[in-house]
């Protein structure tokens, strides 16, 4: 009997710390962790708050049509992904709990967001749901090639573990999601239909988490400004990073495996940090 196929790419566990307080020795995480800008730290916390449900959608978007994969090696795929996101929900979610010691209030803003994506999975067609995710994985694919380019090494080791290890694993799986929807059929029209839908869930709720937290900031205009200003100069995560993606992904005969990330994936893997000390 042939062995079953084992996925392409594994399932690591790491194990952060996350300490927001306390023992000085123990390397609490600071309020502006992202070199000292809060402004900065807030646009990534807004992520904390987005993927534990993103990636739940992402999972259930997926599962929904595990019955109709005949591939094994797909299957396989298929599996160590959901492995992944889950981890990557649960750490992310566990973060929240730095946030909160810090005296922020993120509760609200998730609990909508997760009741929003929900609404989704239920009133879309589930071949939207796949194209939406399937998109999405190419955002975070994106996303992950930006993070990984060194501009991760000055913050804490637990964020930078968490975000490399988290960005490795987006592009190990970043076209599974995209191989279901090809082996089920979905076509062009739908594909595109999940990159809008994507686009819009991905920059609106990145936008919105980022503003829920400044505002218990209370930043001035100066401070915002001048954050603004860091954004730019440190070429950050930003819309145009998005429309470059959303472009490629919109060519007909793309896939995502013909962007090459060997390299950046070899580089990355190599100084990867799962369990800062
Ligand atoms: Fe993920
Ligand atoms: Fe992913």
């Amino acid at each position: 009997m042939l062995a079953a196929p084992q996925a392409f790419f594994p399932v690591r566990a790491p194990h952060f710390r996350f300490i927001a307080t306390g023992d000085a020795s123990k390397n609490p995480i600071p309020r502006a962790w992202a070199d000292g800008s809060i402004y900065r730290t807030q646009r990534f916390n807004a992520f904390h708050m987005i993927f534990p449900d993103g990636e739940v959608f992402f999972i259930r978007s997926v599962q929904a049509f595990v019955p109709q994969i005949k591939d094994p090696q797909l299957l396989a795929n298929v599996r160590a992904f959901v492995g992944q996101e889950g981890r990557h929900g649960r750490e992310h979610s566990r973060f929240l709990d730095v946030l909160r010691t810090h005296g922020y209030e993120v509760d609200s803003w998730v609990s909508q967001f997760r009741r929003r994506l929900e609404w989704g999975l239920g009133f879309f067609p589930a071949s939207w749901s796949l194209a939406g995710t399937a998109a999405g994985e190419h955002f975070t694919a994106e996303f992950a090639r930006i993070a990984l380019d060194g501009r991760m090494d000055q913050h804490h080791p637990d964020l930078r573990g968490l975000f490399e290890w988290h960005s490795i694993e987006e592009l190990e799986h970043k076209a599974v999601a995209f191989d279901v929807m090809r082996q089920v059929g979905i076509g062009y029209g739908t594909r595109m239909m999940g990159l809008a839908l994507a686009s819009y869930t991905i920059v609106v709720a990145w936008y919105r988490a980022a503003a829920h937290l400044r505002r218990q900031d209370k930043l001035s205009r100066a401070e915002l400004k001048r954050g603004r200003k860091e954004v730019r100069e440190r070429k950050d995560l930003g819309l145009r990073h998005m429309l470059g993606a959303a472009l490629r992904y919109a060519r007909p005969g793309f896939h995502p495996n013909d962007e090459d990330d060997s390299a950046l994936l070899a580089t990355a893997r190599n100084s990867l940090v799962l369990e800062p000390a």
